[in-house]
């Protein structure tokens, strides 16, 4: 089924389409700081769990925990990443996650469908963070977990955010929001987690964080 686009969603639906073989040839920035994420959130990881992955770009993250869960729903905005991620998923006979094309904007499930939902490197890529929290918070069962890793702009590299409308008007940028990492630990309280684990790898601009669905 084609997925409806807003206009505020398309330009990043084109942006990722556009740079997913790339993106997928990338090595990891920092590939300690990858499996220590990982590492952390297997942790959590219990063999009937339902989880669901928010911007799953090429899917090697969904593609690593599979054999510790029940099952992986793993959606991206961008057909090219999953078109990727699906070839991945075959290549290695993985048969418990499967990929759909759903902005996190657009997509739905029952309240309290997942044990799990993960979003890494995405909420500073959406137009409206506090709403996917929101989103987030629903879709998980009580005592659900909410684990990102998120880039935190907030107060750095004033120079992007000037060049950053001009970059995406032009397509050359993705939508980027600058937030700190306080203010992600807020919105995410506000929006009914507790933080379980908060860790900054030394010399990243990122934070990983587990969150709880508190009451
Ligand atoms: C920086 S990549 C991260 C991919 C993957 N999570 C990882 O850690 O490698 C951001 C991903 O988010 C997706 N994305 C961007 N905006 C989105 C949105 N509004 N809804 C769903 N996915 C989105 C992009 O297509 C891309 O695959």
């Amino acid at each position: 089924m084609e997925m409806t686009m807003t206009s505020q969603t398309a330009p990043s639906a084109r942006f990722w389409d556009r740079i997913a073989k790339s993106y997928a040839r990338k090595p990891v920035g920092d590939e300690t700081a990858y499996q220590r994420k990982l590492a952390i959130t297997q942790e959590y990881l219990r063999p009937d769990m339902e989880l669901l992955e928010l911007g799953c770009g090429t899917g090697s993250t969904a593609l690593v925990h599979a054999p510790f869960v029940q099952r992986i729903h793993a959606t991206d905005i961008s057909e090219n990443m999953l078109e990727i991620a699906r070839e991945k998923a075959a290549a290695q006979g993985v048969r418990n996650v499967d990929f759909e094309r759903a902005s996190v904007e657009d997509f739905n499930a029952a309240d309290g469908t997942y044990d799990m939902v993960l979003a890494l490197s995405l909420l500073h890529l959406l137009e409206d963070e506090q709403a996917a929290i929101a989103k987030v918070h629903r879709l998980l069962k009580p005592d659900g977990l909410f684990v990102t890793s998120t880039v935190c702009l907030g107060g750095r590299m004033w120079w992007l955010r000037l060049i950053a409308p001009l970059g995406r008007a032009l397509g050359q940028m993705p939508l980027v929001r600058f937030f700190t990492e306080e203010d992600l630990v807020e919105k995410l309280r506000a929006g009914g987690f507790e933080i379980e684990r908060r860790w900054r790898p030394e010399k990243s601009i990122g934070v990983f964080i587990v969150a709880r669905k508190a009451g």
